[in-house]
């Protein structure tokens, strides 16, 4: 590849972390993905939350409903289910015949819709040791909630009191570590002793990747930079980009992509979240542009996270070209409107 192409080609890519929520903002937020990835890992922390096959299914249906209505036929979603304290390890098996992709664990409380979360993973035996026997990959909000440990430490946190004794515990789980933010997890991957066996990976969004915790101070408070895990300091930044540009297969692409509406974003208590999905590829191409490393791109973004989930890769090709594109104040997302991440600014790279 040049050093300074102003195109380039990948096998499409897939998103491994996204939320599309439900109802008519569904329709808005799954066209965008859909114009860029094949394949996403739907998040489901809906309210309420998608604890079962038979919600997931239904949900499913809804999906492809709107993607028909939207005249799309080329993306997948892969479907996820809810973690509850009262998981059965029935319904691991039930998920894993059903084709479900994961479970999702958000510690009661973490964030967004995550009410009916976990309170303490003694309570999971079972349904954890199933999906350890039937190769059903956890997928991991990693902090700790509570409300004496500082929320910038909440990760680092959680590796050290639930990450590392539930890999003691269940060596061969596959778990993904999802949208990391800081040096220690990207350490704590990266060093992860796994015998050799495809036990461990993590997902990285755009904005960590791009920004530090100042981005949400800058100038005065800016909600549309408040996501969770919190941005957090440079170094962490600079960590997270050392481990997606390093080509090792842990470190895969999901964005985190997670709609609310610009009056929940704009108000007293706003909600958790960046809308990235508008043009995803287009800021993760400048972050790896950003250290020289674009042909680090294709295997972050389209074949390491098919490999994690045991998953063929995308055979159909795209094309990034360096061609600044401006990003909307505003989106329509159903009966309002949201503010996409770098709205009103540009962003070097865009889908051909
Ligand atoms: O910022 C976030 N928003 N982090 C999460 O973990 C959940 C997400 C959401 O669903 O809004
Ligand atoms: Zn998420």
């Amino acid at each position: 590849m040049a050093t300074n192409p102003t195109q380039i080609e990948l096998i499409q890519p897939d998103d491994w972390h996204l939320h599309i929520r439900d109802g008519e903002v569904m329709k808005d937020v799954l066209a965008d993905t859909a114009r860029q990835f094949a394949r996403a890992i739907i998040m489901p922390n809906l309210k309420p939350p998608v604890t079962t096959v038979d919600l997931a299914n239904a949900y499913h249906a809804r999906i492809q409903e709107k993607l028909k209505a939207l005249g799309i036929n080329s993306f997948t979603p892969l479907m996820t289910l809810y973690l509850t304290d009262n998981t059965s390890a029935d319904e691991v098996r039930k998920a894993n015949v059903a084709g479900i992709a994961a479970f999702k664990l958000y510690p009661a409380g973490a964030t967004t819709n995550s009410d009916a979360g976990v309170t303490d993973l003694k309570h999971c035996h079972d349904a954890l040791e199933a999906m350890q026997a039937v190769g059903m990959p956890l997928l991991v909000h990693g902090e700790v909630t509570s409300s004496e440990i500082d929320i910038f430490d909440r990760e680092a946190v959680f590796i050290d009191q639930v990450l590392e004794p539930l890999r003691q515990d269940f060596p061969e789980l596959k778990i993904v570590f999802e949208h990391i933010t800081t040096l220690q997890a990207a350490h704590y991957v990266r060093d992860a002793a796994t015998g050799g066996k495809n036990t461990i990976g993590a997902t990285i969004t755009p904005q960590h990747l791009l920004m530090n915790r100042n981005a949400i101070f800058s100038g005065g408070i800016r909600p549309h930079h408040y996501c969770l895990p919190v941005l957090k300091r440079e170094e962490h930044r600079i960590a997270l980009l050392e481990a997606a540009t390093s080509a090792n297969p842990r470190f895969f692409l999901g964005t985190d992509s997670a709609p609310h509406s610009k009056g929940a974003k704009e108000t007293a208590c706003g909600c958790a979240g960046c809308y990235s999905a508008f043009n995803a590829l287009g800021l993760y191409a400048e972050a790896f542009e950003s250290v020289g490393k674009l042909d680090k791109l294709e295997g972050f973004a389209s074949f390491f996270g098919p490999d994690f989930y045991s998953l063929p890769r995308n055979t159909k090709k795209i094309t990034l070209v360096k061609q600044a594109q401006s990003i909307p104040h505003e989106l329509p997302l159903g009966d309002a409107t949201i503010v996409p991440l770098r709205a009103g600014e540009t962003i070097a790279w865009s889908l051909a």
